[in-house]
């Protein structure tokens, strides 16, 4: 996977740093420290996370830097402790990281419609608390896996977009939101509000991020519907003539979810309000060849030490119909660390190989079940489970660092996630 594809920013406002070098050949007295949340979060989320942390680790000992890791409870795993999907302070807890890495929450507990705590509250609140305005969402398709999508192989060839989620408004956040009880029976209300700002910010974004990468923008909407579709379009063309060097098209929403099957590799940035993202990226981890292949990156204004402020974490849920079985693909949460290492602590050097070492764990044949679903048991491939798949990570990783091979790969992160 190259560098753009997994979402590094990497010009305009908001960037981030490209490293100068590796930590294990520059000199330097103390050992670099990033602080790192760390969220299991429920179902499959803590499989995942773990295999993740592993690999993190790994490379913390190949490129000689530390991690600081704090474990908080987030989700259905924080209302049975607490009676709250987050506590108050664990949300200070991650606005004083680096970045937060997270697994997923959602439990069938409390997927009933009349409960008042869910778990997605959570997730919503750490969204908007911690400013991350935008969900980068890359889809690529690992050459090796082009065969496991259910869309044609020459269909998927040669994928590489981003979709870019305004997060923290639209109808996620707009009020009232609320059901009524009237005389006449009950009745409902959502509301997708947005401000010109936050429209504007996540455009520019867009673009930005599309200077990097093939300067194509296609801005998702539904204009000949909704007001709030209209005003987004017209801040879009108020944008782009500051981006004369970069293409842009608008698509409707609906036209575009037919397009993103039938002909994927046209599109370069998306960029949508905050449902239409969420819906169009679940359908384009189809072309990747599994749910558990994407990654994504929560960002916004807030600059770290060593990049900009991120929360990383897989698009899937939390999968309870395969929780506990150790065979939840961990390939969407090692590769958003990579992300975290990208964007959040600018080491483009240490994402790459992650990224490499994932793509050599695949070439290997290391297939955990959602890849080998799509086509059957392939000669030279081998099932694994969520555990095996990350350590076959972390051996590729060894692997490309002769000097350091034979280093225990045990995981020194002690999680606070039951
Ligand atoms: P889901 O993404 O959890 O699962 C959808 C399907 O994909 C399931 O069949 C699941 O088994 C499969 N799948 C997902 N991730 C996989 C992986 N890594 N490897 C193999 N297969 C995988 O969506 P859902 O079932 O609609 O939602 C379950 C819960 O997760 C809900 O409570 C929902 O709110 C929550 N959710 C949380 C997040 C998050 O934490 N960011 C994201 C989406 C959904
Ligand atoms: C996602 C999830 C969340 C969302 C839920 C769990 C609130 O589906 O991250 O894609 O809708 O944003
Ligand atoms: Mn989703």
């Amino acid at each position: 996977m190259n560098d753009r594809a997994s979402g590094g920013v990497s010009a305009g406002p908001s960037n981030v740093r490209e490293p100068s070098g590796t930590a294990a050949t520059t000199p330097s007295a103390a050992p670099v420290s990033y602080k790192l949340v760390v969220v299991g979060g429920d179902g499959i989320g803590p499989e995942v996370i773990t295999g993740g942390v592993r690999v993190v680790e790994a490379t913390s000992r190949i490129f000689g830097f530390t991690v600081e890791w704090t474990p908080i409870l987030v989700g259905g795993v924080a209302i049975d402790a607490f009676g709250t999907g987050i506590r108050d302070e664990d949300l200070a807890t991650c606005a004083g990281s680096d970045a937060v890495y997270f697994g997923a929450i959602g439990d069938p507990r409390y997927s009933d419609p009349k409960a008042k705590v869910r778990p997605e509250q959570a997730l919503l609140k750490l969204r908007k608390e911690l400013g991350l305005y935008a969900n980068l969402r890359p889809v690529t398709v690992q050459p090796i896996l082009a065969a496991s999508s259910p869309v044609r192989e020459s269909l998927v060839k040669g994928v590489d977009l981003m979709i870019v989620r305004e997060l923290t408004g639209g109808l996620y956040f707009g009020k009232p939101s609320e059901t009524r009880f009237m005389p006449s029976g009950r009745e409902v209300v959502d509301t997708l509000f947005y401000t010109e700002h936050e429209i504007r910010r996540v455009v520019k974004l867009a673009f930005e991020l599309a200077r990097g990468r093939r300067r194509k923008v296609t801005s998702v909407d539904k204009a000949n519907v909704l007001e709030s579709s209209r005003l987004w379009r017209t801040v879009v063309e108020e944008v782009a003539p500051e981006y004369p060097d970069v293409e842009l098209e608008h698509r409707l929403v609906d036209a575009c979810a037919m397009s993103l099957v039938t002909r994927p590799a046209q599109f370069d940035v998306m960029v949508m309000e905050n449902l239409f993202g969420d819906i169009l990226s679940d359908e384009a981890s189809v072309l990747a060849g599994s749910l558990g292949m994407l990654p994504s990156a929560s960002i916004g204004e807030r600059r770290t030490a060593h990049g900009v402020f991120g929360m990383y974490e897989p698009i899937h849920g939390s999968a309870p119909d395969i929780a506990g079985k150790d065979i939840a693909n961990p390939l969407a949460t090692i590769l958003s660390a990579a992300m975290l290492f990208r964007t959040s602590l600018g080491r483009a050097d240490v994402a790459l190989a992650i990224e490499a070492a994932v793509a050599d764990a695949l070439a290997a044949g290391y297939r955990t079940p959602d890849l080998v679903a799509a086509i059957g048991d392939q000669p030279g491939t081998k099932k694994v489970g969520t555990q095996n798949m990350a350590d076959a990570v972390v051996s590729a990783l060894i692997a490309r660092t002769p000097s350091l091979a034979g280093l225990p790969t045990v995981n020194t992160w002690v999680s606070g996630n039951g």
